[in-house]
């Protein structure tokens, strides 16, 4: 399945996409607030994101969608919305990183919302949450415009060399708050093919 929102395409990820995956995880920009600014190794991407992902695919029907730009057709990042491994409760986590090209469009917000969208009118999912480090503003930014609340703040033993720590912020929405918030309308009917429209229209495509 294919999701679109006003200006990006959302699929999900495939093998081929290694590469672009592993370009943008060498930004240290990017990775500032994931790693402390390491980029990722490429076997990580091949051997456990991308089938993590395809697993996560198959057994919820979400997991880690490539965005690309809908009108130059550019790789633009990725949103990750996956099933916790250890959760009891129909819940959801929410992740996004995108190349540094693309910030400050409100494009992550866009993708996220378009997912989050989809979740609370196709899946039982009952609550997305995510996390980031308490310096990250922006990815908090994202998720207070996602209309998310801080839920929780862990704080972590680990200490790594430079001084980079574990700790970080929750932020959750709930189905009954999300319903609340949206008209009606954008509660779509569920099937192979749809448009729901509502904040920020949501296309898929079978
Ligand atoms: C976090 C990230 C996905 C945001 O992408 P984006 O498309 O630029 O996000 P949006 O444009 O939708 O929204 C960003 C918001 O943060 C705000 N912002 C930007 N820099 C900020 C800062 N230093 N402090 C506070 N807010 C900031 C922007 O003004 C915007 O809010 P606004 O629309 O109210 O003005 C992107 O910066 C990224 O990929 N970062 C690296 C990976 C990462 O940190 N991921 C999150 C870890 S979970």
């Amino acid at each position: 399945m294919d999701i679109g929102t006003r200006r990006l395409r959302l699929r999900p990820v495939a093998p081929h996409d290694a590469p672009l995956l592993h370009g943008l995880d060498a930004d240290p920009v990017v990775m500032e607030f994931v790693t402390g600014g390491e980029a990722t190794a490429p076997a990580m991407i091949t051997d456990w994101v991308i089938p993590r992902s395809q697993a996560q695919f198959r057994e919820c029907g979400t997991g880690l969608w490539v965005a690309f730009d809908r009108r130059t057709r550019l790789f633009t990042g990725w949103v990750w919305l996956r099933a916790p491994r250890h959760s009891a409760v129909p819940e959801l986590e929410l992740s996004y990183r995108l190349r540094r090209e693309s910030w400050h469009r409100g494009l992550a917000t866009e993708a996220a919302s378009a997912l989050i969208s989809v979740a609370f009118t196709e899946t039982g999912t009952e609550r997305i949450f995510a996390s980031t480090h308490p310096d990250n503003m922006r990815s908090q930014r994202v998720m207070q415009k996602l209309g998310m609340r801080l839920a929780a703040e862990h704080l972590r033993r680990e200490q790594f060399d430079d001084g980079f720590t574990g700790h970080d912020v929750e932020y959750e929405i709930c189905r009954a708050d999300w319903l609340r918030t949206r008209r009606p309308a954008a509660v779509a009917p569920s099937g192979p093919r749809h448009r729901a429209r509502g904040p920020g229209t949501v296309e898929m495509t079978a």
